[in-house]
């Protein structure tokens, strides 16, 4: 019952977005989960160059504080990914996250991993952008989807203060899922779907992405 938050704010302990990643994680952790918290804009990360060496290989082939943050996610049933909005989308530390778990998606590898996803934004309702996003990026590397929480900071504090008790409501539910394995039907169907158009693509390149033709021959064909 482990679980990683992950913030992507380079506001560090000011950042809004942090309070309602907190938040979720301590309804986690009263829920009996051990949650762990890392702040993405302190750490070296650098951009994916798209070298496919990942696909070849199984391990991207930079050397930076990827390979750790990369191998907490792994390592958690749960995750809970908090973004501000900036210009309508993750900040750019979270996407150079993302960009670099590009095996993730081929290879479907949140598979069996809840995840809940956390934005803030200036502008009203403009956290939806956010959440989204992440809700969808999040399935489609295979995860479910327990919820997404945001909120408008210029709704004032008394808005923010409700999103916090709703996160930590989400966090409770989080651990829920994961104590029971709770599947949700209408994202197991983009699931199934996911990994018959990822094997179809892996395939195709069997040559060349020698390593995730591998992981799906022992994992077993659909
Ligand atoms: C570069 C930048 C771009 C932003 N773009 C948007 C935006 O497109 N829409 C919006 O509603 N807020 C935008 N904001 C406001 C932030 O989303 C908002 O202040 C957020 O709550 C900051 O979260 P944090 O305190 O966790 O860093 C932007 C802020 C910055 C610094």
């Amino acid at each position: 019952m482990k679980i990683l938050g992950i913030n992507a704010s380079p506001k560090g302990s000011k950042s809004q977005t942090l309070k309602l990643v907190r938040a979720v994680l301590d309804g986690a952790k009263a829920n009996g989960c051990k949650v762990e918290l890392v702040d993405i804009c302190k750490l070296n990360i650098e951009y994916c160059n798209a070298c496919s060496v990942c696909y070849k290989k199984g391990k991207c082939a930079k050397k930076d504080d990827f390979q750790a943050i990369y191998g907490k996610i792994m390592a958690s049933s749960g995750l809970v990914m908090g973004s501000p909005n900036y210009f309508k989308s993750v900040t750019a530390q979270m996407k150079t996250v993302i960009d670099r778990m590009a095996d993730a998606i081929h290879c479907q590898l949140l598979t069996g991993k809840y995840s809940v996803n956390v934005a803030t934004a200036g502008g009203l309702g403009q956290y939806m952008q956010v959440t989204d996003y992440l809700d969808e990026i999040m399935l489609n590397f295979g995860s479910f989807i327990t919820g997404s929480i945001g909120v408008s900071i210029r709704s004032g504090p008394r808005a923010l203060g409700k999103a916090e008790e709703k996160a930590y409501r989400l966090g409770e539910l989080l651990a829920a899922d994961m104590r029971t394995g709770k599947i949700y039907r209408n994202q197991k169907r983009r699931h199934e779907e996911n990994r018959k158009y990822f094997q179809n693509l892996v395939k195709m390149y069997k040559d060349e992405w020698v390593h995730e033709y591998k992981y799906w021959d022992k994992k077993g064909w659909q």
